[in-house]
């Protein structure tokens, strides 16, 4: 029900009409035809008329237009169809089929290339390479398949003489994937013999006149049609297209598809032979038949053929029998027996090759590496387009067989469309008045029912051996057939002139009467064959020739079992194409032949109405007007469209299907247009289907999106428990590593407070890196632990000298090597009777009296030292350091205090890294005392800086808790008398003794070089 067409085009849809008859469709159809419009829809079958011209209705605009849109969205046309095709097999993955039926010239063939064309244009959007390889062979196939198997016929320039019904594989995605064509019944009669004003197929002319010369004259050939048997009939005919041009296009279709080029050659050679073996004439000589002429065409056949001449020769002369008793004998042609060899060779050569060329193509396209499991479901879309029926003036045996196939074929329409569709209400107890139609099956059991059809009688004569002829078989069928209302002929009606007696029998067919001549019908049954043949062209050199006739590898003495008749063959061929549509979803396209002249304008009106009438299209109408467009079982229709509707999505709570089905109906408001059967819904018009459609596209992003954001949650939470498995496994295996840790740790230090160094030996396990912290506290821990130890060890009497020896370490920092601490720290050196010997007595005694003058309560250093005097002269002295003053003494005068300096002007002290014994105290004076200490008896040698640096350094933090910051450089900077100075220090050779020398900086210390 197209919308976008104007009343002035008339009804684009048959059902729209104002009353169902014959006079109202031939209106609409006449004024549509006059209008350009050519097709009009009958719900989903289409009409088509042949527009005999040019129309501006198909490419790549149009395409778009109708590519994926709903069929009453645009004008009715023949991709609209094309596209419901499609759609049904990708959204539903149902096989489809597109059926396409009329008479002869009614543009079926035109039809099924749109329709092929439509197709490839709308698939493989990705341009995939092998999607495109696919469709450009079956494209490309029409071209061949026209050219070999489409001739000039007095109906129409380009008629199929041959049925075509091509599958089309579809992957998942809906791309092409490969494909399948079946032909049936090549009308092969007409390579020997064409009708006036008839031509042979087209592929003779296409070589004659379009190969070129050379070929020609390699093939002995001459390119004049009329110089041949076979084509001079037709050698007269003009055609629409140039034969030149079709020529090469065929030549260029056949290397697309994939022909190698000696397959392409050998295709031409075969013509080649045919069109000579055409012009071999036989005369009777004394008896003996013989090949007129010198027998050069046979050479020349022979040639062609790869087989050598003599066998080309003695097939066309002699046959071989092979006799009862084993023995093969040669038996010689009749002059009419060799003419009847001779042809029937010519045409089976034809069908042979045309055979060869669609299986040839068939195994290009066929599906290759195709696994449902890998890539989906496999559907299939089958275009067919075959022969339509048929009335010439002199009706044979392949009009019986072409008129036969339409027969079956208007059954298949009739069952579908008329038939099941009524059964289907009826069944579903849906309210319906039941339209009558004339149902054809009463014609197709007069053709082929068993034991009592045309086809059964035919055969029977053809197998009962002797004289049994066509006259002789046509009195069977008139006996037999004699009741049958759709029979009759000349015997069962004398009076009709229009049939002579023993020559016509007539049908009425669906379509209309036919009066066949059934002269040559046993012949063309028998489809008889001299065995030599099929031996010779099996045995060629050509391996292309051996392909196409491998059943003439039997042996001569093999019995084989009586073939097959060519009426059974086809009418068995035709019942498993009816069976193959039957189970694919239908889509029609019925072509009218607008008149006979093949003019663009004239709208023969008797001429259609017949057609009308025997296509059934006004039942057609009926049915669809009264019918529904839509049917689909409540659970199917649920599950499509559930989520359209609030009380039904996810699920129902009604007590049936069809209640929620009801409700989804009602909830779009198109209750009216529905009626509901025991187990369907039925749509009346595809708008409300469409409405659902379109609703069910907008919700199904949302679905998606639901069900992926469902199906993440599902993932995330699978991830967060399997992160929570391994947090909890890292977990034990850390605290496993923990464990074994402190268990090491306390396994070797269990016993270190029995140890001799308290475990300060041990050595610690590595720790795991999350222990590492803690690791360092536990060492220093243990370390503390192990100094308090030790310190606790230590008797009070030594405390002061380990404070100092503290104090010392600290403050030197490292700075300075050698700083006494290996040894006991005496501290009063000057009193010490060891260091001292020779004057201690009398220090001990200087001491005392100022212990008691100056009240002090501690001395922290005593000791010999080298000082500079007044003169900067380096002179022997002693240093008393107490807890209050520092007193400079006199060694050799019995310890005469030389200066006192209170404690509390010192203000740090400063020595050298290296080991000498050199130190200046500062003072806040600014006069610094410099020393150089000397040891006494005690271990000469010894270091006593670092003892004195301790000490002070202990003093001063421990009981007056100020700092006294001590500096250890190779240059020991002081004051003297207010003046920066510095001593550096030097070795040399032949010094006996420490000796400041004056410098110009300050002083330099010179030291033995030992
Ligand atoms: N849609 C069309 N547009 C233009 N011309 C057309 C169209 N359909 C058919 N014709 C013309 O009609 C001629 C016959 O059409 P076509 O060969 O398709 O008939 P057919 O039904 O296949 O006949 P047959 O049964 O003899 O094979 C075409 O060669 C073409 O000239
Ligand atoms: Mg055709």
């Amino acid at each position: 029900m197209a919308e976008h067409e104007g009343l002035e085009f008339g009804k684009s849809d048959f059902v729209l009409l104002d009353e169902v008859n014959m006079e109202h469709f031939m209106e609409n159809l006449k004024l549509r035809f006059e209008k350009g419009r050519i097709y009009t829809f009958i719900g989903e079958v289409v009409v088509s008329v042949n527009p005999y011209r040019e129309m501006n209705v198909y490419g790549k605009e149009a395409i778009a237009a109708y590519r994926g849109r709903e069929l009453y969205e645009n004008p009715p046309h023949l991709y609209a169809v094309a596209d419901a095709a499609y759609k049904a097999m990708k959204r539903r993955a149902k096989d489809t089929c597109i059926v396409i039926s009329g008479e002869s010239g009614a543009g079926k063939t035109e039809a099924s290339k749109y329709i092929m064309q439509y197709i490839a244009a709308i698939t493989n959007p990705s341009q995939r390479e092998e999607v495109e390889s696919v469709k450009n062979v079956l494209l490309k196939s029409n071209c061949v398949l026209e050219a070999f198997g489409n001739a000039k016929t007095n109906r129409n320039d380009n008629s199929s003489r041959f049925g075509k019904y091509m599958d089309i594989n579809f992957s998942f995605s809906g791309d092409p994937t490969g494909g399948h064509i079946n032909n049936y019944l090549l009308e092969k009669s007409r390579v020997v013999h064409q009708q006036a004003g008839e031509r042979n197929f087209h592929s003779f002319y296409q070589l004659l006149g379009g190969g070129p010369q050379s070929l020609l004259e390699s093939f002995h050939l001459q390119g004049d049609p009329a110089l041949y048997t076979y084509t001079k009939e037709g050698a007269g005919c003009s055609t629409a297209t140039s034969d030149l041009s079709s020529h090469r296009a065929v030549r260029t279709a056949l290397k697309v598809i994939g022909f190698s080029e000696n397959e392409i050659e050998s295709i031409y050679k075969v013509l080649a032979a045919i069109l000579l073996l055409g012009n071999v004439g036989f005369r009777t000589d004394e008896e003996s038949v013989l090949v007129e002429g010198e027998g050069e065409a046979v050479d020349h056949i022979a040639q062609l053929t790869s087989t050598p001449a003599e066998g080309v020769a003695k097939g066309l002369l002699f046959r071989t029998v092979a006799t009862g008793g084993g023995d093969v004998i040669e038996k010689a042609h009749t002059e009419q027996e060799a003419c009847f060899g001779r042809d029937a060779f010519a045409k089976a050569l034809y069908e042979r090759l045309f055979g060869w060329i669609i299986g040839r193509i068939n195994t290009v396209i066929e599906v290759k590496g195709y696994n449902p499991m890998l890539h989906g479901k496999n559907t299939v879309i089958g275009v067919l387009d075959i022969y339509g029926f048929e009335i010439f003036d002199n009706n044979s045996f392949e009009q019986f067989c072409i008129n036969y196939c339409n027969e079956k074929l208007q059954q298949l329409f009739i069952e579908l469309i008329l038939g099941q569709e009524q059964e289907e209400y009826q069944r579903e107890g849906v309210a319906w008045l039941h339209i009558e139609y004339f149902n054809n099956q009463i014609i197709v059991d007069l053709v082929e029912q068993a034991h009592k059809g045309i086809i059964s009688i035919l055969d029977e004569a053809c197998l009962t051996g002797g004289r049994v002829t066509d006259t002789v078989c046509l009195g069977s069928m008139s006996t037999r057939l004699a009741q049958h209302p759709h029979y009759t002929d000349r015997q069962l009606t004398p009076n009709d002139k229009t049939m002579d007696f023993q020559k016509h029998f007539r049908i009425r067919h669906y379509a209309g009467d036919v009066t066949y001549s059934v002269e040559g019908f046993l012949d063309k049954n028998k489809d008889l064959l001299f065995q030599d043949f099929k031996r010779l062209m099996f045995n060629s050199t050509n391996p292309v020739l051996t392909e196409m006739w491998p059943d003439g590898g039997l042996s001569i003495m093999e019995v084989t079992k009586r073939p097959m008749t060519a009426a059974s063959l086809f009418k068995n061929s035709i019942v498993a194409l009816v069976e193959n549509l039957a189970c694919k979803e239908p889509y029609y396209v019925r072509c009218v032949k607008p008149n006979e002249m093949k003019s663009p304008l004239l709208l023969d009106e008797a001429r259609c109405r017949h057609q009308v009438a025997y296509l059934g299209l006004l039942e057609n109408v009926r049915v669809r007007r009264a019918g529904f467009a839509y049917r689909q079982a409540y659970n199917r229709f649920l599950q499509r469209y559930k989520m359209t509707c609030e009380y039904t999505w996810p699920n129902h709570l009604m007590a049936t299907d069809r209640e929620a089905v009801e409700a989804i109906v009602t909830g779009h408001g198109f209750q009216d247009d529905v009626a509901y059967g025991n187990t369907k819904l039925f749509v009346r018009s595809p708008r409300s289907l469409f409405c659902l459609e379109q609703e069910r596209a907008a919700l199904i992003p949302i679905l998606v999106l639901f069900l992926q954001k469902v199906w993440r949650g599902a993932l995330a939470r699978m991830r967060c428990r399997r992160l929570r498995a391994i947090y909890a496994i890292m977990g034990c295996y850390r605290r496993h590593k923990l464990k074994t840790h402190f268990l090491e740790v306390e396994r070797r230090l269990v016993n270190a407070r029995n140890m001799a160094d308290y475990g300060r030996g041990v050595e610690w396990p590595h720790p795991p890196a999350a222990l590492a912290q803690f690791h360092d506290i536990t060492v220093t821990l243990h370390r503390r632990w192990w100094a308090r130890q030790v310190v606790k060890n230590i008797p009070p009497s030594e405390m002061t000298e380990v404070r100092a020896k503290v104090a010392a370490l600290r403050s030197l920092s490292g700075a300075r090597k050698t700083w006494g601490v290996g040894r006991p720290w005496e501290r009063d050196y000057l009193a010490n009777a060891r260091d001292c010997p020779l004057t201690c007595s009398s220090f001990l005694r200087v001491s005392k009296e100022l212990r008691t003058k100056d009240q002090f309560g501690l001395i922290l250093f005593s000791g010999l030292c080298r000082m500079v005097n007044w003169f900067n002269n380096t002179t022997d002295r002693a240093v008393l350091i107490t807890d209050r003053h520092v007193y400079k003494l006199e060694p050799k005068k019995q310890f005469r205090i030389l200066k006192i300096t209170p404690l509390d002007q010192l203000t740090g002290l400063s020595l050298t890294s290296g080991a000498d014994q050199t130190v200046a105290l500062h003072t806040s004076s600014q006069d610094d005392i410099l020393l150089y200490l000397q040891s006494g008896e005690l271990w000469p040698g010894q270091d006593r800086a670092g003892e004195l640096v301790g000490n002070l350094v202990d003093y001063f933090a421990r009981v007056k808790q100020v700092p006294f910051p001590v500096k250890v450089c190779s240059t020991v900077q002081f004051h003297k008398r207010g003046k920066q100075k510095s001593v550096t220090v030097e070795t040399r050779a032949g010094q006996t003794i420490a000796q400041f020398k004056k410098s110009k900086q300050g002083f330099v210390l010179l030291l033995p070089a030992d």
